[in-house]
């Protein structure tokens, strides 16, 4: 849960009373996610160990006696304004989109509407691969179930959320980031059985700090290579026979490998190894055996270097310099690729080091600035009354 006197509620409920002349019914709260390890596999219905992240988005709303929605977002200084008929009207904001497609998904899914005013704040870093859109519908989707009266479990949520980036956006994306907004837990990981949407938590290590070092680099992965990733992963798996790629073990494709053409084969190899390594962390972590989860870190950025072709020069760059670093365990791109950060596992005592040195030998190799971030895991979402 989040206190009503947190800056950012705190913030939101004022702008609320000077905007609407009024108090809100329910606040909800969202938070964006990092991920340790397993990238690429949500879609193929693997494994994730992804962690709910201190930074979140605020929704604060009450109904309305119309179907009139106005929303005023703090973080982009714009007030729109639309009718829960015409959710699809292009020419509204772009950062109304994902608020009007949860609307708009819950409507497809039968789900009566009233029209409602909206205040939205957060701090989320945006573009950066910390699932800021996913915070965006997870937070939403809080609100409106708790405004509308709609029981969702946090599963149910995540899911529709994901059904917001298909249906409405027009991303295939996978699961993980609504699902770890959604089931966060302070001090923990998640392991995320993307599949039947079994959640096991995993409690971070003592005396290590996860940081993230952003590339500053942008690329807007919609449709094109992402989708591309997808296709050829469902191609490996109808190859293979299998419902999806979650269903073959490393040594089961090993022996088939040479019935996939080229690309597919390095693609499959990617995930169902990144499978295998998800796992073997979670059970490093429950060891202790941090330089364990470090290899197998560095592993899945080369893996996604080389076989699943999702870095740039920028990553690359980013996640030597810290994996050369004394006192940090392994480093990684993290999120769908082409641009956005890298995480990295840093023993307490060295994380300054550790940064200084990236940041410095990443400006000198690029002249490019990064910027760096201390994750510290938090809960997951959740919708307050406001009394
Ligand atoms: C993006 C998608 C996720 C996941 C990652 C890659 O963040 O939104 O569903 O596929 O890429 O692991």
């Amino acid at each position: 849960m989040f206190s009503l006197t947190e800056p950012l509620p705190d913030r939101l409920l004022a702008a609320f009373a000077d905007e609407f002349k009024a108090r809100p019914a329910f606040i909800s709260r969202a938070p964006g996610r990092v991920n340790i390890i397993g990238e690429h596999t949500d879609y193929n219905d693997g494994f994730v160990l992804p962690a709910a992240i201190d930074k979140a988005i605020f929704f604060a709303g009450r109904l309305r006696d119309d179907n009139r929605v106005n929303v005023l977002s703090l973080d982009y200084e714009g007030k729109a304004s639309f009718m829960l008929d015409n959710l699809r009207d292009d020419s509204l904001p772009g950062w109304t989109r994902y608020p009007r497609g949860v609307l708009w998904v819950l409507r497809e899914e039968g789900h009566t509407l009233r029209g409602m005013d909206v205040a939205i704040v957060g701090d989320v870093p945006r573009g950066g691969g910390f699932s800021s859109s996913a915070a965006v519908e997870v937070s939403m989707l809080e609100l409106a179930s708790a405004l509308f009266g709609i029981p969702l479990t946090q599963a149910e949520k995540a899911l529709l959320g994901q059904q917001v980036e298909h249906r409405f956006v027009g991303i295939r994306s996978g699961v993980m980031d609504q699902m770890i907004s959604a089931v966060g837990q302070k001090d923990h990981a998640v392991l995320i059985d993307c599949r039947s949407l079994e959640t096991t938590p995993v409690p971070l290590p003592q005396g290590v700090t996860i940081v993230t070092i952003d590339t500053g680099v942008r690329r807007e992965l919609v449709g094109s290579e992402y989708g591309l990733r997808r296709e050829q992963c469902e191609e490996a798996a109808r190859i293979l026979g299998v419902k999806a790629l979650r269903d073959v073990t490393p040594e089961q494709l090993a022996a088939n490998l040479d019935k996939l053409p080229e690309v597919a084969a390095k693609r499959a190899t990617h995930v169902v190894n990144e499978d295998r390594r998800t796992l073997d962390t979670v059970a490093a972590l429950e060891r202790g055996d941090i330089e364990a989860v470090g290899r197998y870190v560095n592993a899945s950025h080369a893996s996604l270097r080389d076989l699943y072709e999702v870095s740039i020069r920028e990553l690359d760059i980013i996640a030597d310099l810290a994996q050369k670093q004394p006192g940090c365990y392994g480093a990684r791109m993290m999120g769908g690729g082409f641009g956005g950060a890298v995480i990295a596992l840093v023993r307490d005592d060295a994380v300054a080091g550790v940064l200084d040195a990236v940041v410095r030998g990443y400006r000198e190799a690029t002249g490019r600035e990064a910027s760096v971030y201390h994750a510290k895991a938090g809960p997951g979402s959740s919708a307050m009354p406001v009394t």
